[in-house]
């Protein structure tokens, strides 16, 4: 479906709009100013349930129809919302069953937003009807150019721990595992007594006395991320009925941060993919995180062009202090999304809000208004991204893949793992910032995506995987590619049961080595390693006991390209390489390097499967 209409034929441009913030004439002030910035589209309503639906079945459309008249006037497209972002407090009022409960079994009462359970059936109710409402009188309005559903699904209300979602879980399970002898086998609850011998007796995993069972804590993440995917088709649903041919989003966030939901899954269930990236300057990397980010929704996509729904001209409201941004920062940052695959760049907000909760968060038109710096750059990006137009629907080309995927994320930090200071994340992060530091481009991609046609696959920390994704990486690497795997990877199914034998299960044919314990690395501790070459480095996070069995393989065995050289384990091997008889390569990492090790480790890699770097 085309969304060439919020990007006005180019690079779209805009933000989310909130009129009923601001007294009529602020609005003819906002569409002239639009006009300076070159906003092509503005996302309206995401916020406005409460000004719409006024009581229950009672609808005030007027303000709305006015915005959108007033902006299609002046050229402006409308990814419209169907407004169900929070509930109004008439309806938490009537029925406060449809607030959400904590892992303590505390109510999250109204009086900020998104106070809504995933399985409330009233709150569910109540919001696809309004969808089909919005639906049934926008569709053929002129602006109309994008539906976009809620608003950042599970921000603030993942995961529900009410009986409700006990409810649903528990008819999750039934649907997942069929009967009891499977779900007690998948949850491995031989141990520690916690064998089920009726369905009703299963809980959401809330607060216990000590460490909660592991896999039960996986499904109800995925149950969770499954919820609210169910309530986003269902509004997809109502919205489709009456308006067919206008695409839907709804906007991720693919910030390092944000875990909740598999956006994998929920690609498929979308017209285009958006998302949301606050970049916090505090961190340690931060344009590597946005990079990485952009590559990993471009991943998400499919390689499709994708929408920057939000992200802010200047500071946050959300951090205990917040920078602002210095000039010309957000100009690069966006610049940086669009190279890697944006064809739209959206800020939240246009007008920088008086009141309410987030009136310190930075927006297109700051509180200065619009004789101000920032508004100046503002119309500084409107005007470059203008100019921009010939590279809208192009694709980034990339050699080189890193394998991502939620699921492994959700178990590898699960309870009483062997380092929980290490994160997802670390690992993929650190390669990927060393091959930007290279100028290598890499897609963020799942395992499950098409392999064929990468040189270099890097499979970073995947602690579960499921034996088809296995087998594909093993293809690939048959097929000539040149494969890296790290530490912590092919470790358990995706049930979290732990392949036995030697880790790394899924991956030790391949590899050709095999781990007996593992020697993870305190926060601070570093371990010294032989590089790649003749320099000496250091791991942190994590060791391991590698060895290269002589006698279990098929073909060549693994050579040892580094060792440790200090620690329980120095002398042994740090990092192996083995060839295959396709040309591949088989590379293994068994702690994570600081960064020039790192860095000249992918150099080899690379320069091996003749990437040039
Ligand atoms: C997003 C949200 C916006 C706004 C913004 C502030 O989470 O979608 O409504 O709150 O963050 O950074």
């Amino acid at each position: 479906m085309s969304v060439a209409r919020i990007n006005g034929g180019g690079i779209g441009y805009g933000g989310d709009y909130n009129p009923e913030q601001w007294p009529r004439q602020v609005w003819d002030e906002d569409v002239d100013l639009m006009a300076r910035a070159g906003v092509t589209f503005v996302t309206l309503g995401v916020f406005s349930w409460s000004w719409i639906e006024t009581a229950d079945g009672v609808y005030e459309f007027d303000w709305l129809d006015d915005a959108m008249d007033l902006l299609h006037e002046h050229g402006i497209a409308v990814d419209l919302a169907t407004a169900t972002a929070t509930p109004p407090p008439w309806l938490s009022h009537a029925h406060p069953e449809v607030l959400p409960v904590d892992v303590e079994g505390r109510t999250r009462w109204p009086g900020s937003r998104q106070a809504w359970c995933p399985n409330s059936p009233v709150f569910a109710a109540k919001a696809v009807r309004l969808a089909g409402e919005m639906a049934r009188r926008y569709a053929d309005h002129p602006a109309l150019a994008m539906w976009h559903i809620s608003n950042e699904y599970a921000c603030h209300n993942l995961p529900c721990y009410c009986d409700r979602c006990a409810a649903a879980f528990r008819r999750w399970l039934h649907e997942r595992y069929g009967g009891l002898d499977a779900l007690n086998d998948a949850w491995g609850t031989a141990f520690w007594s916690q064998r089920y011998t009726d369905l009703e007796q299963v809980l959401p995993p809330r607060l216990t006395t000590t460490i909660p069972n592991p896999t039960h804590v996986l499904d109800y993440r995925r149950f969770s991320s499954d919820s609210l995917l169910a309530l986003y088709r269902a509004e997809a649903a109502a919205v489709r009925e009456h308006s067919p041919d206008i695409p839907i989003t709804t906007n991720f966030m693919t910030m390092r941060h944000f875990d909740h939901l598999d956006y994998h899954r929920w690609a498929q269930h979308v017209d285009v993919v958006s998302t949301d990236h606050y970049i916090v300057n505090t961190w340690p990397h931060p344009r590597a995180e946005l990079a990485f980010s952009a590559d990993l929704v471009r991943g998400i996509a499919g390689g499709a062009p994708w929408i920057l729904m939000e992200h802010s001209t200047s500071a946050v409201n959300w951090q205990p202090t917040n920078p602002a941004k210095a000039l010309g920062q957000t100009l690069r940052d966006s610049l940086a999304q669009v190279a890697r695959g944006a064809d739209t760049v959206g800020f939240f907000q246009w007008r920088q809000s008086r009141a309410g909760a987030e009136k310190y968060h930075s927006a297109m038109v700051p509180h200065a208004g619009p004789d101000s710096a920032r508004f100046r750059e503002v119309c500084e990006l409107g005007d470059l991204l203008g100019r921009l137009k010939e590279i809208a629907g192009s694709r980034v080309a990339a050699d080189v893949a890193i394998l991502f995927d939620t699921q492994a994320r959700w178990a590898a930090e699960g309870p009483a793992m062997p380092n929980s200071a290490l994160a997802y994340l670390d690992t993929p992060e650190a390669v990927h910032r060393a091959l930007r530091s290279r100028g290598v481009t890499a897609d963020v991609v799942h395992p499950g995506s098409d392999l064929s046609g990468y040189r270099v696959l890097i499979v970073p920390t995947l602690y579960t995987v499921q034996p088809a994704h296995a087998e594909a990486v093993a293809a690939a690497a048959a097929a000539g590619a040149h494969v890296l795997v790290t530490f912590f990877s092919g470790i358990a199914d995706p049930d979290d049961h732990v392949l036995l034998g030697g880790y790394p299960g899924a991956f030790r044919e391949l590899l050709g080595v095999r781990v007996e314990e593992f020697f993870p690395l305190l926060p601070g501790e570093t371990v010294a390693v032989t590089g790649p070459g003749d320099a000496a480095g250091t791991g942190r996070s994590w060791s391991e006991d590698v060895t290269v069995p002589r006698d279990s393989l098929d073909g060549p065995l693994a050579g040892v390209v580094a060792t440790y050289t200090d620690g329980p384990l120095a002398g042994r091997p740090a990092i192996t390489r083995r060839e295959l008889p396709g040309g591949g390569v088989a590379w293994y990492l068994s702690t994570l390097p600081d960064d020039a090790t790192l860095r000249d480790l992918l150099a080899e890699v690379l320069a091996g499967a003749g990437v040039p770097a």
